[in-house]
């Protein structure tokens, strides 16, 4: 693509409006969780992708105070949460069709997924059968109850949380389940001023009770619709695949990511485009999503698991994404990407 083309999308009326939407969602979620951009970044990405998100983190980094931040930043977005456990049916999360005496008729009585942003705690204390049903509204957008088939809203955002896999009395997700999320993260502890300006502001109540939303439903179509038009060069495109074949012939793995992981891989690789104002992905782009998007979706032989135990995951996981790399090394960037990267957009850190 010529520099001329991209610039011209770049002045589009739609690639404006998404990008000014990016802008004042990530800025208002800022002012209640702090220090996590990019992490906040992935998660919308992954919502502008129709993908979820899993979290596998420490408790009270703020994981509900972000589900509920991006409810209330969309107006009209309905939060809602699922505690799982191991006695929480599939019609827990559904919902079911209850007999009404007065109209002699039966009611559809909706379930907790029938929401926008939906967090799901501890998604390993469910059985089997209510994690399948979870999975399937994840991945087809609607259930079927009593025969038939209801619509979830939209946008849907589904964030879990997963236990250490070590934690008795759990179900860990099948990895063929574990293929469904988008992408896996983890918030992690703000630093030390962080920790401290969150002590500070919450000494008269938290920041979540006077959050104004700043964007509605239209706003996020349109983000979508943008995220289409992002240019892939070729060149990475074919990376994008072949970084995501490099998984399948490491000695360490049994199963590499799947065509899932490279759809995916592309969709998020163009969603953090955008929300850097840019219409055309750079490597960079590939570089930083590649963990987040690919390496939970990737099945690991016992042997490099007692390594990762012996030298710690980040570690082991870093040796998985250098092999990877070099298998497939990075293209050598056409016109179009060596512009040079605009500056991000300065956000206000101090509305509060
Ligand atoms: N990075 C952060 N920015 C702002 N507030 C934070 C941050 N990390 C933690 N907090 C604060 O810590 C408290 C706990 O957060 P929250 O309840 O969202 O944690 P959690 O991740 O859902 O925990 P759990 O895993 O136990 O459910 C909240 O008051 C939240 O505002
Ligand atoms: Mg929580």
């Amino acid at each position: 693509m010529e520099p001329t083309e991209v610039a011209r999308l770049e002045g589009s009326d739609l690639f404006q409006r998404a990008a000014a939407t990016a802008d004042r969602f990530l800025e208002n979620i800022e002012t209640v969780v702090h220090g996590k951009r990019d992490e906040i970044k992935l998660v919308f990405a992954a919502m502008i992708c129709g993908g979820h998100v899993l979290f596998e983190d420490v408790p009270g980094t703020a994981k509900t105070v972000l589900a509920r931040a991006i409810a209330q930043t969309i107006s009209g977005a309905t939060p809602s949460r699922i505690q799982c456990t191991p006695d929480l049916q599939p019609t827990d999360v559904t919902g079911l069709s209850i007999f009404n005496q007065r109209e002699r008729d039966f009611e559809f009585r909706p379930g907790p997924i029938f929401a926008n942003v939906i967090l799901v705690d501890e998604i390993n204390r469910a059985m089997p059968k209510t994690q399948s049903a979870l999975l399937e509204a994840m991945a087809e957008q609607q259930v079927t109850v009593d025969g038939k088939t209801r619509v979830l809203p939209d946008p849907f955002l589904l964030l879990a949380t997963e236990n250490p896999i070590e934690y008795e009395g759990t179900f860990p997700l099948p990895e063929a389940q574990l293929d469904r999320f988008f992408l896996k993260t983890a918030l992690g502890y703000p630093t030390i001023d962080e920790e401290l300006q969150i002590v500070e502001e919450q000494r008269h109540g938290h920041p979540l009770s006077w959050l104004e939303p700043v964007v509605d439903v239209d706003d996020i179509r349109a983000l979508r619709d943008a995220v289409t038009t992002v240019y892939v060069d070729p060149l990475l495109q074919r990376w994008i695949v072949e970084l995501v074949r490099a998984t399948r012939n490491l000695d360490e793995v049994a199963v590499g990511a799947s065509v899932r992981g490279s759809l995916a891989l592309e969709r998020a690789a163009r969603a953090w485009a955008l929300l850097d104002h840019r219409a055309y992905v750079v490597p960079e782009d590939i570089d930083r999503l590649f963990a987040s998007v690919l390496l939970h979706r990737v099945v690991f032989r016992p042997t490099f698991l007692a390594e990762a135990r012996r030298v710690g995951w980040n570690e082991a996981v870093e040796g998985i994404e250098r092999k990877c790399f070099a298998a497939a090394p990075r293209p050598e960037p056409e016109p179009a990407e060596v512009r040079p990267v605009p500056e991000p957009v300065p956000v206000a850190r101090d509305q509060h």
